[in-house]
């Protein structure tokens, strides 16, 4: 699917379909001329609007959000059909609805066989909006039928999508329009990579597709070798990844700008399970399938790295990602064994499935080895998560609360959720080990908390913040303005404090 920006008058367009975004009525004496599309005073437009008021009568249209009802050959209009798309409540739209009604247009227009869609922003519409509107088209397009073998499956696909600013626009809206563009590839390029099954994305393979990645746009590479790490000392990533045939990888990729403002380099560090049995610990067989999603933190570091290539921010940025598969063969790790970390901290293994926080302590200390001044992971973690905020919230935790303030901030730029646990001191009694430094699992209670006190205890000093988004990388059910299956969360976050880092206060 193409993105192109038009600034003609809207009757001008040419497209398959023209999307005007319509809001529910305010007040019913307004009821008249909210009724007419407030996106724009265009004169064809409006000529329409006897139809609508037709709709809004009969209550066929309301205006609520996603709402949709299309006029075939509408009068004085290029495009074959107008579509009136709720907006739901005017005061309450913002770049996140905008983003979702592009999705829900391509998502009910393209199985119709619609192959050029046109959206038109709402007049004076905000870069910020025009951006979040090419994102919702890029995302709303992306399905996960991959290995679908239906012939039929790929006929109907939209060619382009076009967002008209009719009269207006201009340099802003189209550079903005082409970043949502880019963020939006990099997050469907993650989606495509939780999508894969474990049997085609071994850790081998997630690293030849980052070298990929890193090739094609210009990234440097570097993959260490479990003969590598083993000379290193990274004994707690090892000892995950030597219950499988598939040797793990700890995967390099280095974003160095042209111009640098500072001495920061952000590091991005992504859990990279690309198969999580639980190990001896073994997981019930209900869902397990669903433990191809547990290297969603590794994807999102390389969609993300994808971007900031393209985007080419100040600041150097560089991606750890530790990648194993917590498998249960006779060399598999066993509880209470005990593993020396690349720290040097011992860490006594009371259960095989906590395995995500055992790699990224050894990627961590590594990042920092390397001179990484920040921190930043995102890791499918803990099922605790989901229990604490459901699937509408990433788990934020940090050692540094502004730097967090600052993360929070851009997430809520790049319309993704945030929210913040506790790091009290307190929380980091429950990780006693009689045995070792550390056990890693603390007990029964703040599952999520202890998980991140446990990574903390590898990030301090160094200013670090770790999401968990065990309950967030995946979708359960479908939406109108998205697929079912993997979301590309914290994609758009990474990449976006990337690029408002000089701005952000650092
Ligand atoms: N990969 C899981 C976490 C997870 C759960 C991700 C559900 C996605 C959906 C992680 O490795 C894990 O198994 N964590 C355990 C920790 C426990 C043993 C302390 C958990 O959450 O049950
Ligand atoms: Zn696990
Ligand atoms: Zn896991």
């Amino acid at each position: 699917m193409q993105i192109q920006f038009d600034n003609e008058p809207l009757e001008k367009i040419a497209a398959d379909a023209l999307a005007v975004i319509c809001f529910e009525a305010e007040e019913k004496t307004t009821a008249t001329t909210a009724v007419a599309p407030s996106v724009s005073p265009d004169p064809a437009i409006a000529a329409q609007s006897g139809w609508l008021e037709e709709l809004r009568e009969t209550g066929e249209f309301t205006g609520k959000l996603y709402e949709m009802a299309t006029l075939y050959r509408p009068e004085g209009v290029s495009a074959k059909r107008l579509v009136v798309v709720g907006g739901g409540k005017r005061e309450k739209f913002t770049a996140v609805e905008a983003r979702r009604i592009a999705g829900a247009v391509v998502r009910s227009l393209k199985p119709k066989g619609v192959r050029a869609i046109a959206l038109a922003l709402r007049e004076n519409a905000s870069a910020e909006e025009a951006a979040a509107v090419a994102e919702g088209a890029v995302l709303g397009d992306w399905e996960p039928d991959k290995y679908k073998s239906d012939p039929k499956k790929n006929e109907k696909q939209v060619e382009t999508f076009t967002i008209a600013a009719a009269g207006g626009g201009g340099e802003s809206l189209e550079s903005a329009i082409r970043r949502g563009e880019i963020i939006a590839e990099a997050q469907n390029l993650t989606r495509d990579l939780v999508n894969e099954p474990a049997n085609k994305l071994t850790p081998g393979l997630l690293a030849e597709r980052a070298q990929q990645v890193c090739s094609e746009w210009g990234l440097q590479c570097e993959v260490l070798d479990s003969e590598a790490m083993e000379k290193l000392g990274m004994g707690a990533l090892l000892g995950v990844a030597q219950g499988s045939v598939n040797p793990p990888f700890l995967i390099i990729m280095k974003y160095q700008p042209a111009r640098q403002f500072g001495g920061d380099h952000l590091a991005l560090v992504g859990k990279g399970v690309t198969f999580d049995t639980g190990g001896i610990s073994i997981k019930p067989a209900d869902g397990m399938e669903k433990m191809k999603y547990d290297m969603a933190g590794a994807a999102a570091a390389i969609g993300a790295m994808r971007a900031i290539a393209q985007l080419k921010p100040a600041l150097p940025v560089t991606a750890y990602i530790p990648t194993v598969e917590n498998m249960i063969n006779g060399n598999a790790q066993r509880p209470g064994d005990i593993v020396t970390s690349l720290l040097g901290k011992t860490i006594e293994v009371l259960n095989t499935d906590a395995e995500g926080r055992l790699i990224l302590a050894d990627a961590i200390t590594y990042a920092k080895r390397q001179g990484a001044t920040h921190l930043l992971d995102a890791a499918t973690l803990t099922g605790a998560i989901g229990i604490a905020l459901g699937h509408y919230n990433m788990g934020a935790f940090t050692n540094q609360q502004d730097f967090l303030n600052r993360f929070l901030t851009v997430a809520r730029t790049a319309g993704e959720k945030a929210w913040q646990l506790p790091m009290d001191e307190d929380y980091k009694e429950y990780l006693k080990s009689a045995f070792a430094d550390l056990p890693n699992i603390g007990g029964r209670h703040g599952g999520s908390i202890t998980a991140a006190w446990f990574l903390r205890e590898f990030a301090d000093p160094t200013p670090w913040i770790h999401l968990d988004i065990a309950s967030t990388a995946w979708l359960e059910d479908g939406k109108p303005w998205m697929s079912k299956g993997p979301s590309g969360v914290a994609v758009r976050s990474f990449v976006q404090l990337a690029l408002d880092w000089n701005h952000s206060g650092a």
